[in-house]
């Protein structure tokens, strides 16, 4: 099986939006690993060795080289080779960087790694029961569950939301206002979740308020940059305070919108909550399963969408010559009205083509999941090394993205990379929604949404760079710029 359009979703989708797999791997033209140990796959790891890479110092490892500059310490770890381990004291740790590797450990060989402990324990009680972080068997039924709300003709159903939020959004902004993308687009993502996951306007009552200081409050917990996140959630650090008053807040919340959710019709509601709460006729979910889901989607889909937004945005406002022709697009679908967008509906943003590749370059250059985390159940031998049971696997995405032997000129922010498919490059040398069977569920549903705002955005203003040069990155749970990115949007 490969990535994720050729998984479950197939069957109702002949055109996924956000896919963004390509077709057949690993080439003849493809390079083979930089380094490659001497074990053959399936073969016994007792007798492969261990990869190489840096020594560290006692007690810590390479921990504090890691916490100096993250970034700068997996381009170190990159020159070890495509295998390469590292330890964070008791923590052993492998990075792969080649994309057979990371095919292996998602797709190939999916159950016999799971979702690492630097996960696990940096996670949260709810997360941890949500489909994001459960797994094995539970974590299968859930998504067999799931699978169903995010089918194609759900998340089309969503489109209209999205645009019209988009619209509000760029109506309240006065001409020549410097805007913080991030901030605003966390408005944004937060307000397009609160209208289609739990059908309420997040601007209205003390709702917006309460998600909105949850959803704060988890990505500050599970923050794996922070000292925190190495501490367990019942020490009273001024976080993990936060992170218990804030939850409890959530959970009432959500649990009171179940109660009233309980009883309507699902035919009659658009809105993920009413549908987890009618699902599975006769074998619904609890209050509390529902809730930990709704929690997960939001943790995984709020930061996540409105980097990419903030990203994607200050990418075209830096390459005003690719803004004007996603202008020219957007307002060639269907009637212009008087300079502003034409109605985008599900079908009109399905068609622009440009737009769709400026999405797939942004989650290219800046993916907001820019790392994955994975642990083998049992001893394993990948790219001729041992990797022992238990080992951090990390799946460094950014770095796959930038990886010069399998892109052209990687730092440059160029969408007609994508306008034909390069037969040599492995499959997994893009994955910024992951892959294999536990690939982002949300995937449509964000694609969408950023095809949706951009094309709004850029139908609607010009948008000039204020924070100039390309953004640097703090590593956080998320893809985090180090700057505010800030742009000036003058109306057309
Ligand atoms: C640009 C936006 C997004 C990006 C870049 C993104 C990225 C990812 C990635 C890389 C994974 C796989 C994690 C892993 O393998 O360890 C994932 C999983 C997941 N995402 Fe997203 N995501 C986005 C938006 C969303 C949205 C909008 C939702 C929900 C509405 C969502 C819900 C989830 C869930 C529930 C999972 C876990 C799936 C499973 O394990 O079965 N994501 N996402």
């Amino acid at each position: 099986m490969k990535g994720p359009t050729a998984t479950e979703d197939t069957a109702t989708d002949d055109r996924a939006d956000g896919d963004t797999r390509r077709g057949s791997e690993t080439g003849s033209g493809v390079p083979p690993r930089r380094n490659e140990g001497a074990a053959a796959p399936g073969s016994d790891p007792e007798r492969a060795s261990l990869p190489p890479g840096p020594d560290g110092v006692p007690v810590l490892g390479t921990l504090p080289r890691f916490v100096r500059d993250p970034f700068a310490f997996y381009d170190r770890l990159f020159e070890y080779g495509d295998v390469v381990s590292y330890d964070f004291g008791i923590w052993n740790n492998v990075a792969l960087f080649h994309p057979a590797d990371v095919e292996r450990v998602l797709v190939d060989d999916a159950d016999g790694f799971r979702k690492s402990h630097v996960q696990r324990r940096s996670g949260v009680d709810f997360l941890e029961n949500g489909l994001l972080l459960a797994e094995g068997e539970e974590w299968r039924e859930q998504r067999t569950q799931l699978r169903p709300l995010f089918y194609r003709e759900k998340i089309k159903a969503f489109a209209d939301a999205m645009v019209e939020e988009a619209r509000l959004l760029v109506d309240s902004w006065d001409d020549g206002e410097v805007i913080d993308l991030q901030a605003t687009y966390s408005t944004l993502a937060m307000r397009v979740l609160g209208r289609t996951l739990f059908g309420v306007d997040v601007n209205e009552g003390e709702g917006y308020e309460v998600i909105r200081a949850a959803a704060a409050s988890v990505q500050e917990r599970a923050d794996a940059g922070s000292v925190t996140a190495f501490l367990p959630d019942w020490v009273p650090t001024p976080t993990n305070r936060r992170f218990a008053r804030d939850t409890a807040a959530f959970r009432a919340y959500v649990d009171d919108l179940v109660r009233r959710r309980r009883g309507t019709d699902p035919a009659e509601a658009d809105d993920l909550l009413t549908l987890l709460v009618g699902l599975g006729e006769g074998d619904a979910l609890s209050d509390e399963a529902v809730r930990d889901q709704l929690m997960t989607f939001l943790f995984a889909g709020h930061e996540t969408t409105s980097l990419a937004l903030a990203y994607g945005t200050h990418a075209l406002a830096r390459h005003p010559a690719v803004a004007e022709r996603v202008h020219g697009e957007v307002t060639d679908v269907g009637d212009d009205d008087g300079g502003r967008a034409a109605p985008l509906d599900a079908t009109a943003l399905r068609d622009l083509d440009l737009t769709d590749r400026v999405v797939k370059e942004t989650l290219r250059r800046y993916p907001p999941a820019y790392v994955l985390f994975r642990e083998p159940a049992a001893d394993v031998v990948v790219g001729g090394y041992r990797i022992p049971a238990g080992t951090n696997v990390s799946l460094p995405v950014w770095r796959l993205h930038a990886d010069p032997r399998w892109w052209d000129d990687p730092e440059a922010f160029d969408p007609s990379r994508w306008i034909e498919e390069d037969p040599d490059r492995p499959e997994y040398a893009y994955l910024p929604f992951g892959g294999g069977p536990r690939h982002c569920i949300g995937m449509r549903f964000a694609s969408l949404e950023l095809r949706a705002t951009l094309a709004v955005v850029f139908g609607a203003v010009d948008v000039e760079p204020v924070t100039d040069g390309e953004p640097s990155f703090e590593a956080a749970a998320t893809l985090q710029p180090s700057e505010p990115l800030r742009v000036r949007v003058s109306k057309r």
